[in-house]
């Protein structure tokens, strides 16, 4: 009996003085003194041998120490728990979270797009400088010298090197790309152009073009058509109509203009085309020989088309974006919309 008492506060003093340095070693002491086969457990079978009347007395004392050996352990463990997490907290090196995730401008989402789709027809990427020179952008592309283009009111000029512009269009990536290749040369070219003009809802003094060229024996207008049906409908869907207007560009002999079915009214008349069920995409034609020579290929040997379109303008198209400005305004507002695009 006094054997067992002496049991008691024996391990009520070790009890006391638990410590633990992570949750193993936590556990490791509930399954010392708590588990079926543990130390307390143990007085149990010993109370068994204790004199009736003495039984609630020490019963108390063994249940107390139950309690108290519990609640230690307990402590030990969410000690070891905190110190644990407290320790990742103070990690400097990992990202505060939650990371808010960027999303892919509209533009970036329309060009990736369009180059996509003329690369699984065959075209690679080709780029050219954005600070370009007179010849590559104007008189390689058969502009005369009073073309109108060259205005002042529509070209950016370098003050100090009339001769260096800002390109006005993706056209003179064509004139890079032929002075160095040989056909057959099957090109799309992405990038950002500048034109002189007044910042509004419906323009800016920058914005992004798609330029296409392809070169090689026997090109027809024939085969533009059937690229550009092609795009059109992987673009807009499957059902899109192209239409072709006859135009002007110097560069280009024949000069088209290309309409695609309204993408809202699918060409019955809406506010968006108002009310003519085309919406005008893009310019196009077939290289006109004298700048196949400019650009030293021999246009009795070669053909080949070109076509040239405006991506904020597809971008508007698909997603009805009503001001110009918004796409270089960085409005995170405005950019989120576009996060599952
Ligand atoms: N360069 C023209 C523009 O900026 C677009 C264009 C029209 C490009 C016809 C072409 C083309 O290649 O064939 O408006």
């Amino acid at each position: 009996m006094a054997s067992l008492i002496e049991k008691i506060q024996q391990i009520k003093a070790e009890i006391a003085n638990l410590q633990a340095k992570n949750a193993e070693e936590a556990e490791a002491l509930r399954i010392k003194y708590l588990s079926k086969k543990g130390e307390i457990t143990a007085l149990m079978n010993d109370f068994r041998s204790v004199p009736a009347e003495l039984k609630k007395e020490v019963g108390m004392k063994i249940n107390e120490l139950k309690q108290t050996a519990m609640e230690r352990i307990n402590e030990l463990k969410q000690g070891a728990a905190q110190q644990e997490s407290a320790g990742e907290a103070v990690d400097l090196t990992r990202t505060p979270y939650p990371t808010p995730l960027g999303t892919r401008h509209p533009l970036t989402i329309v060009k990736n797009e369009i180059v996509d789709i003329f690369s699984r027809l065959g075209f690679t990427l080709a780029e050219g400088p954005e600070v370009e020179d007179d010849w590559h952008v104007y008189s390689s592309m058969n502009f005369a010298d009073d073309h109108p283009a060259r205005d002042m009111q529509d070209t950016f000029f370098v003050e100090a090197h009339p001769d260096i512009i800002l390109r006005s269009h993706t056209s003179s990536v064509q004139a890079r790309v032929m002075e160095r290749t040989q056909p057959p040369i099957r090109v799309i070219c992405p990038g950002r152009v500048y034109r002189n003009e007044a910042i509004s809802a419906r323009a800016h003094c920058f914005f992004h073009q798609v330029e296409g060229l392809y070169v090689d024996k026997n090109v027809s207008f024939t085969d533009l058509k059937q690229v550009l049906l092609l795009f059109a409908q992987e673009m807009f869907g499957p059902d899109t109509k192209i239409r072709l207007r006859p135009s002007y560009f110097p560069f280009t002999e024949p000069s088209a203009e290309m309409d695609v079915s309204c993408t809202i009214c699918k060409g019955k008349g809406c506010s968006l085309c108002k009310g003519e069920g085309w919406l005008e995409i893009l310019g196009c034609g077939m290289v006109d020989p004298a700048v196949l020579k400019a650009n030293g290929i021999d246009p009795d040997i070669y053909t080949g088309y070109a076509f040239g379109m405006g991506i904020e303008r597809i971008a508007n198209l698909k997603y009805q974006v009503k001001d110009l400005r918004m796409f270089s305004e960085n409005d995170v507002r405005f950019l989120d919309q576009f996060v599952n695009a």
